[in-house]
């Protein structure tokens, strides 16, 4: 592996129109990597911290021009001429230099920055595409994730107009990932016609791109998600299950939950969505109780767990300890990974395989601020994972990541998970 000649960066904006990072690097032989860093809306509270210029005189306090100068100088400086023998060897370079548990000095933007953008440039000097590259860095067989797929949205992605922030498709029998996104379109489509006649409304979508019309309370989304099935032509839950990211951190309010203007305690929580398992086709739930709600978590998993996909999203933040404390607590079942949840590619692999050894599925998810970089296909690809979680059809950073995705099973003939 040769030596890096440079890192530098660029303030670009993303799909909320808020600034982000657009991180390059150049390799001393002259080949060189570019990766933009997305962000999310409803954060986890154990995510590594994102490097925000807080000056309220641009974008709100949001832009990034200290995380591009930390990349641009102190990242850059560091490295330059360094030889580094694999990516395990940057990312480690990189927490030293930041040297802090939760990476907030230069940013887990910036680092994560560098730490793609290294890995693209790798990738190109070895002349491999970016999933062969990553395969071969984690030692897996590549294969193309199964994609959930937002049809509704609520929560912190649609002004909290319901409190369960994703209601997803998956299409477990689906051959091919083509055929899944046509079947997608087909619901979305229904389920535009029928909330345009019943809310009689012009098409309102979330960050993710779901439609977000004024659902009664969450149940009602979920039944209608179930109708737009049905009115398609297709079978609920054998054609298309239900997945839901609930997000319930985002409506935690000191131990206690507020879903759809009632008051919960976490039991009452449990027991509603126990309810909403029997009512709905739902095969995976996504943060169904609050992110430090470890009780609630054992609680569900004792109930559900060996019929239900568990996935932790906030409650463990892509973070090999809270991963660990959750396998020894039997509170989850699976892991969605987020990379800029922990900020290098070599600590998020350690948290697949952390996940894996558990017996784990493995969900690669994309944030609410995406941008049109398509990384995150080769990622979920490159690493095996088993499902994908990318938002809608309908936005182009979201199409991004499923366009790639068509690429590699029509170029790569990469074999459909699941
Ligand atoms: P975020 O949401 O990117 O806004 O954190 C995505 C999710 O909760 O899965
Ligand atoms: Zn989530």
């Amino acid at each position: 592996m040769s030596r890096v000649r440079k890192f530098s960066a660029l303030e670009i904006l993303d799909s909320r129109g808020r600034p982000t990072l657009l991180a390059r690097c150049e390799l001393e032989d002259g080949a060189f990597g570019q990766a933009s860093v997305p962000a999310g809306a409803s954060t986890g509270g154990n995510e590594a911290l994102e490097l925000r210029d807080g000056d309220e005189r641009r974008h709100a306090g949001l832009g990034c021009l200290k995380a591009v100068a930390r990349l641009n100088d102190d990242i850059s400086r560091a490295a330059e001429g360094k030889r580094f023998e694999s990516q395990a060897e940057l990312d480690q370079f990189l927490i030293e230099l930041d040297g802090r548990q939760d990476k907030s000095r230069l940013g887990a933007n910036a680092i994560l920055g560098a730490s793609l953008a290294f890995c693209r440039a790798v990738a190109a000097q070895r002349g491999l595409e970016l999933y062969q590259h990553l395969a071969d860095m984690a030692g897996l067989s590549p294969q193309l994730p199964r994609p959930m797929i937002n049809l509704f949205s609520g929560g912190a992605h649609a002004g909290a107009q319901v409190s369960v922030q994703d209601a997803q498709l998956l299409m477990p029998q689906a051959d091919s990932l083509s055929r899944a996104l046509e079947m997608t379109g087909d619901v979305y489509r229904v389920a535009a016609e029928r909330m345009r006649r019943r809310y009689d409304m012009r098409l309102l979508r979330a960050d993710e791109g779901g439609l977000a019309p004024p659902f009664a309370d969450s149940r009602a989304m979920l039944a209608e998600a179930v109708a737009a099935i049905e009115a398609a032509g297709y079978a609920p839950g054998e054609d298309i299950a239900l997945t839901l990211d609930v997000a319930a951190s985002q409506f935690c309010h000191d131990g206690r939950y507020l879903l759809d203007g009632a008051w919960l305690e976490s039991g009452e929580l449990l027991d509603e969505i126990t309810d909403w398992l029997k009512e709905f086709p739902i095969v995976s739930i996504e943060d169904g109780l609050a992110e430090e709600d470890w009780a609630g978590w054992r609680g569900l998993h004792a109930r559900v767990g060996s019929r239900v996909m568990l996935l932790g999203d906030d409650l463990l933040c892509t973070n090999p300890r809270r991963i660990q404390h959750a396998i020894d607590q039997s509170a989850a079942n699976s892991l969605l990974l987020k990379v800029n949840q922990i900020g290098t590619l070599t600590e998020a692999l350690a948290s697949l395989r952390l996940a894996r050894q558990a017996g784990w599925r493995v969900v690669v998810s994309a944030r609410s601020g995406e941008t049109e970089d398509d990384w995150l296909a080769d990622l979920a690809a490159g690493w095996a994972a088993d499902y994908i979680k990318v938002g809608s059809i309908t936005q182009s950073e979201r199409l991004a990541k499923y366009n790639r995705l068509l690429v590699l099973e029509r170029m790569a003939g990469l074999r459909f998970a699941g």
